[in-house]
């Protein structure tokens, strides 16, 4: 196998990493602590986010290390329970908190990336049905502007949702998330539901950001995770491509369209839903190899294991760098919008695997511009070790430790390799393919978000 050469980074490509408010924050109250609350054993370990990394009191410290390592954009989500704990009663301490969140990134020379809703939702709208709920566009919308009239001119890029997809089959198709529905039909409300949230948010932040004279730039982050049938089985091929077009492409299309097309809608269109994006966030993690199985009945008869040709993470899902190639390549060709790899990461319980992995999955985005996608910046998922939803503090996404005791960060030597690039814009010539080692047991599994 030829080695790679050193790559060097286009000239204002955006680096740094991502991550959301319930993973990091702590202090919060919305329906993933209640959920805590009342089904302790639902997170493994019975880990809880209360304190989480403490991030909400030691945002400047965090913020100040990941500049330190050269980072120029910073990707995290405003927490809609803090800012209206009451329907209609906006917190202004609580969006001041995020005004300074955005202007400590500014002065620290990274470039904000805001996102709106990451999983979670405030208890009084979970309690109104949260996404199914009629007015749930309506009040998004709503706190969406609020938060667009405090940044001002100071938030350009914008992601309304993250992954509805992964919300959709965790929340409302297996019900392991909150709200705990196991319903196709609810599933595919939810969807419409969160589509018809993305175009009036969109266009709220479209509206406020034109009087602040700084045009939003605004998309969902989309998770794409392609289903592969295992070569060879028809039945595999018969089952995959269904819920391959639901989980990643109905949004979208829907999106490009701006209708809710079937099978979650009829073709009804949603006021400005259409031009509702103005780039492509891209969640990449891995491919999904999937086979029929007579007894997924909630994932349409499909389930997945990890393709035993390539190796695995901590959490045994696949590495396959190609993939986020292939992932750009094949978005961009389809919607011709400008792409953002909102979020890309490994989980590596002892940072073996992260350096290279890294380095393959960025040299594999900047190699997707080559390929005619225009790629505008990766984000690395995550900063910090945080609260992986059911997995709890177990995996370990951040390119920096964060010592469950004590709250001490340490710098992991991924940490230092991705600096490097930053510093440099070279993509060195990676010293060992990303995930060498194969990583633990395989486990079926959904998407985890
Ligand atoms: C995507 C989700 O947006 C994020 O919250 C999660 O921690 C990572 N994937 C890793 O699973």
């Amino acid at each position: 196998m030829a080695l790679a050469r050193p790559l060097r980074i286009p000239k204002g490509f955006l680096l740094g990493t991502a991550s959301a408010a319930h993973q990091v924050e702590g202090g919060l109250w919305n329906d993933w602590m209640r959920m805590e609350r009342d089904e302790p054993g639902r997170v493994k370990n019975g880990d809880s986010a209360a304190v989480a990394i403490d991030h909400f009191r030691r945002y400047r410290e965090d913020l100040a290390l990941l500049a330190a390592m050269g980072h120029t954009a910073q990707r995290f989500s405003v927490e809609w329970a803090r800012v209206e704990p009451e329907p209609g009663h906006f917190d202004l301490s609580a969006l001041r908190h995020y005004v300074d969140v955005v202007a400590a990134c500014r002065e620290l020379g990274m470039e904000p990336v805001v996102t709106l809703h990451h999983f979670t939702l405030p208890v009084w709208l979970a309690d109104r049905g949260g996404v199914l709920d009629p007015e749930a566009p309506r009040l998004f919308a709503r706190y969406a502007a609020a938060c667009a009239e405090a940044f001002g001119e100071e938030v350009r890029w914008w992601v309304t949702l993250n992954e509805p997809n992964v919300l959709m089959a965790l929340g409302y198709a297996e019900g392991e998330w909150p709200p705990h529905r196991r319903s196709p039909a609810l599933a595919l409300r939810a969807a419409a539901g969160m589509l018809r949230m993305h175009a009036a948010a969109a266009t709220a932040l479209h509206q406020v950001s034109a009087t602040h004279g700084r045009p939003a730039m605004v998309s969902i982050a989309h998770h794409e995770r392609p289903f592969r049938p295992v070569p060879r089985s028809i039945a595999a091929r018969c089952v995959a491509w269904v819920p391959d077009l639901l989980f990643n492409r109905w949004f979208l299309w829907s999106c490009a369209r701006g209708r809710v097309l079937p099978p979650a809608g009829s073709g009804q269109v949603v006021p400005g839903l259409r031009g509702s994006l103005d780039y492509l966030g891209l969640n990449y993690y891995a491919d999904e190899r999937v086979r029929f199985d007579w007894r997924a009945s909630s994932r349409l008869f499909v389930s997945s294991d990890p393709d035993p040709a390539l190796p695995r993470n901590s959490l045994g899902w696949s590495i396959d760098p190609a993939g986020l190639r292939r992932a750009l390549v094949s978005l961009s060709d389809e919607f011709r919008l400008p792409l953002l790899v909102t979020e890309n990461g490994v989980a590596d319980e002892d940072d073996e695997l992260r350096s290279g992995f890294l380095l393959d999955h960025l040299r594999a985005a900047v190699e997707a511009i080559a390929d005619g996608a225009d790629v505008l910046g990766y984000l690395h998922w995550t900063g910090f070790d945080n609260f992986e939803w059911l997995e709890g503090y177990g995996a370990k996404f951040g390119l920096v430790a964060v010592d469950r005791a004590t709250l001490e960060r340490r710098p992991k030597p991924s940490a230092e390799v991705f600096a490097d690039v930053c510093r440099t814009g070279v993509i060195p010539t990676p010293r060992h393919p990303s995930g060498m080692r194969v990583g633990a047991a395989p486990r079926a599994g959904p998407p985890t978000g």
